[in-house]
This record gives C-alpha cells, sequence and structure tokens, in this order.
C-alpha cells in the first residue's frame, strides 16, 4: 500500500506547536496514531464511519475564525493540536510559587503529579466516545445525529491534546500512557476508565442530552482550572478545549430543553395539566416531565462524585505546587495561597447534615462543586422557563449534594432529593421515584426509534431554532451511505 506508508503528520494534524520541526514528538505522535485509528474504528461511533458528516474542524486559534465547516468522514477527520497563544509575561498566579514566571517545562519535583493530571483528564475524553457509541443508530434527526459526532470527534481531538502533552513533556512514560488511554474501555470489568461516571451507561439519546449537560460541564470546570496552572502548556492547552466545550453544553442544554419544550406542547394539545398523569402522557409518546427530573437526578449526582471527596489534601497539594487553580482564580480577590482561609463545607456530623468551615486550601474540591452546581443551576432555570412559558406547572430541581453519592462525605449514607437522611429500608422503597427505573428506561428507549428524513424530528424532541454554522431547516447534516 504505497500510500498509505508515508504520511505526512506535520500536515495532517492541524498545529500551532511547530510540529514541523519538532522531530522527537513528531514521531512519538506518529507512532501513537494507528493505535487511535484502530480505536477509533473499534470503539467509536459504530456505523456512519463512511458517511459524509457536516463537521466544524479546528483550524487556528483565531477567535473569530478557528473553525471550519464542511463535510468529512469521521476517520478522515483532521484531529489537530492547537494551543491558546502563548503569552511572555504570564506567570505562576496562585500557591507556594507565586509570581514567578510561569514554567515551560516540567518543574521535575512536581512531574508525578502533573502526569497525573492530564492522565485524568485525558482518560475522560475516550471514555466518553466510548459511552455514547451505540446513539448514532436511534438519532431523532440528522441534526442531533452531526452534533453528536461532532461532540464525538472533539473529544477525540481532546485525547489528542492530553496525548501531545505526554509524548512531548513526559518522555517515556508519558508514551506508556498515551498508550494507556487507547486500552483502557468504558465499563470494562478488568481495564475500566478511571472516573466512575464514565464507565456508566448512555443508553438513549434523554441520556446523551443529561450527560452533555451534567458531565460535560464537570469536564469544563475542570479545564477551567487546570487552565490556571502555572505550567503553562497546560494551560494553553486546556484554555482552546473551552472553545470547543462550550458546544457541548450547548447540545446538552438546547437537547433536554427541546425535549421538554415537545412534552409541554403535545400536553397542552391534548388538553393535559397534571404533569403527574404519566400513562397519558406517555401516550402521546413524548417523556413526562417527572421522568426528565430523575434522568437530572441520576446525572447530577453522579457528575457531583467526579470532584472528588470535599476535603482533600490532594487537591491542596495540586494547588500549592501551582498546578491546579479554582474557578476563575485570577479573578478571585484574595491572597492566592490560602494560608488561613477557611471554607465552608457541607458535611455529615453526628447523622446530620451541616456547615463546617474547613482550612480553604483542603476545600479546593469542595469550591469547585459549588461553582459548577451555581453553573447548572442557571440552566435548570432555562428549563424551568420552557415550562413556565407553556403554562405547564412543574419546574426541575437540582437534588441534594448528599443524594445518591458515592464518593466524599455522603456516600456511606442515603438521602432524599431535598437532604433528607434516610434509612436503607426507606431508600429502597423510594429509589424508583427519584432514579430511572427499570420502566422508565424501557419507556424511554420505546421513544427511540431512528429519525433521519432531511429537516424531519422524531415526535419526542422539537426542532431547534437554529441550524448549524446558519443552514436552513432541510439541511442534510449527515449524508449517510445506506446499502
Ligand atoms: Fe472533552
Ligand atoms: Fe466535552
Amino acid at each position: 500500500m504505497p500510500d498509505t506508508t508515508y504520511v505526512d503528520y506535520s500536515t495532517k494534524i492541524p498545529n500551532n506547536v511547530n510540529l514541523a520541526s519538532d522531530n522527537r514528538v513528531l514521531k512519538a505522535l506518529e507512532q501513537w496514531h494507528p493505535g487511535y485509528i484502530d480505536w477509533w474504528m473499534t470503539m467509536g461511533p459504530d456505523g456512519f464511519q463512511t458517511s459524509d458528516v457536516f463537521l466544524r474542524t479546528a483550524v487556528s486559534i483565531d477567535p473569530k475564525g478557528w473553525a471550519k465547516f464542511d463535510y468529512v468522514k469521521m476517520p478522515d477527520y483532521r484531529w489537530g493540536i492547537l494551543l491558546a497563544p502563548q503569552d511572555e509575561e504570564r506567570r505562576v498566579n496562585f500557591g507556594a510559587h507565586m509570581g514567578e514566571k510561569a514554567w515551560q517545562e516540567v518543574p521535575g519535583e512536581y512531574r508525578a503529579m502533573l502526569r497525573r493530571l492530564v492522565v485524568i483528564q485525558g482518560d475522560t475524553e475516550p471514555a466518553s466516545v466510548e459511552q455514547q457509541r451505540f446513539l448514532g443508530k436511534t438519532a431523532p434527526s440528522l441534526y442531533d445525529m452531526r452534533n453528536l459526532f461532532q461532540v464525538n470527534v472533539e473529544e477525540g481531538r481532546h485525547l489528542w491534546a492530553m496525548v501531545y502533552l505526554l509524548q512531548k513533556y513526559f518522555g517515556r512514560d508519558g508514551r506508556e500512557e498515551a498508550q494507556g488511554l487507547l486500552e483502557r474501555r468504558s465499563g470494562d470489568a478488568d481495564k475500566p476508565r478511571m472516573l466512575g461516571a464514565f464507565n456508566e451507561e448512555t443508553p438513549d439519546w434523554l441520556s446523551f442530552f443529561m450527560f452533555t449537560f451534567f458531565t460535560d460541564r464537570d469536564g469544563k470546570m475542570q479545564l477551567e482550572s487546570l487552565a490556571q496552572s502555572g505550567f503553562d502548556p497546560m494551560s494553553r492547552t486546556c484554555r482552546f478545549m473551552l472553545t470547543e466545550e462550550a458546544h457541548h453544553m450547548f447540545v446538552g442544554e438546547t437537547g433536554v430543553g427541546r425535549v421538554i419544550e415537545r412534552t409541554c406542547e403535545a400536553m397542552k394539545a391534548a388538553g393535559i395539566e397534571d404533569p403527574f398523569d404519566m400513562a397519558r402522557i406517555r401516550a402521546l409518546g413524548v417523556v413526562d416531565l417527572p421522568t426528565i427530573q430523575k434522568k437530572a437526578n441520576l446525572h447530577y449526582s453522579l457528575s457531583l462524585d467526579l470532584f472528588g471527596s470535599e476535603v482533600s489534601t490532594n487537591a491542596a497539594n495540586f494547588f500549592n505546587a501551582g498546578l491546579k487553580g479554582r474557578f476563575m482564580e485570577t479573578r478571585i480577590e484574595d491572597d492566592h495561597q490560602l494560608t488561613s482561609a477557611t471554607y465552608p463545607v457541607l458535611k455529615l456530623v453526628d447523622g446530620d447534615i451541616r456547615t463546617v468551615d474547613e482550612p480553604a486550601l483542603t476545600a479546593i474540591n469542595m469550591r469547585l462543586r459549588d461553582d459548577y452546581t451555581k453553573d447548572c443551576q442557571g440552566g435548570v432555570s432555562r428549563w424551568n422557563r420552557i415550562m413556565e412559558k407553556a403554562g405547564i406547572k412543574f419546574q426541575l430541581t437540582l437534588p441534594s449534594v448528599a443524594f445518591n453519592r458515592k464518593i466524599g462525605e455522603f456516600k456511606g449514607i442515603e438521602a432524599s432529593p431535598e437532604g433528607k437522611l434516610l434509612t436503607a429500608e426507606q431508600w429502597m422503597k423510594m429509589r424508583d421515584q427519584w432514579l430511572p427505573s427499570k420502566a422508565d428506561g424501557d419507556f424511554v428507549a420505546s421513544l427511540m426509534q431512528p429519525c433521519w428524513d432531511r429537516g424531519k424530528y422524531a415526535g419526542w424532541i422539537a426542532a431547534p431554532k437554529v441550524g448549524i454554522d446558519q443552514k436552513p431547516g432541510d439541511f442534510e447534516y449527515v449524508k449517510i451511505h445506506r446499502g
């Protein structure tokens, strides 16, 4: 195969890191690439690999024109390595090294810590692609199918971004870690992905929208805090990833919003006022609002676990070392070293949920999680306005942080969505009222019939307000090659 034995990786990989003159890294990426493609073909979207998908590709870092839209077959997507521009004056903005010039190389003493941060972030990127791999087949429209694949190829690019850091700055162990990122599998009993939420199933499109709303938003918060890093290449990488991440959250928020909109519309057309009249609502072929609440409960609580323990010496060490800061670190008005500050943490005290002041340094995770909750609440409030406008009396809420937790302060207890402590028996009795039951899952699954006609949408979801890249309503976002 003469055409494929030589690939010019410097032109194949859009980059602003001067790959063409970085022979060592170019070679390392070249060696990693076949394994990546193999992973994409076996663990990426099931089917559709020969379809032409209207995708955006990051081609530069110019804020006004960083992406171009065109039809691409997914395996030919140009997964580039793009870092936000370097600022020569940039400093370490927090922790023990505050005020030093930002590091362009990995500080020897923090090598292991930094590698761990890169690997954990990197591991989530392919994991979500694996979790979503069967969704194309049940896409409710070509528009949604395209958005799914857009998110998938960008998570693939985020894996590349982390692998670039590993190959460029971590030598041999970086190479081994890059390999490991291709070997773990979401949900695999023997070699699972590193974090819990990334081993859960994403069985249907409502789960996909909830995942991109809640779990990609955890990703956003992690990237925001890594974008503060004193290790400049990490900061620059994450800053650019955030520009893509915004679209993933858009997909989640508008996706759930469109489901709510359609349900309200169908209820009104049928003259149903009671949102809990579930049998009649489901008979209309739309998702009842209480089921949407249960899905939100599940995905929010799983995502809270991703922030780790509320009180954590690891998080304190990352901060102190200048490797991982707080959300909007440079805009916070304090000493950025947290030598004596405290932060209120919700804890389990004598069988009661109470606020306790902890040293702010060890409460870094808690603070990031609080910022996350605020960000989630914004989206939930916008969903609630859709119901209000439609005149349907139902409001979605975020459950208590004590609800359904597997990590941190509340992992050993059961609590209601309102934060009331329960016995195991009480919990078991109520569980199916608060989290999706088998029957709920079966019902949602029954709605997942593909709708692939141009400009058409499955009956359980409303059409979007605007097209991608200002395309008209009947635009063919995916050209599926059948037969
Ligand atoms: Fe990502
Ligand atoms: Fe994402």
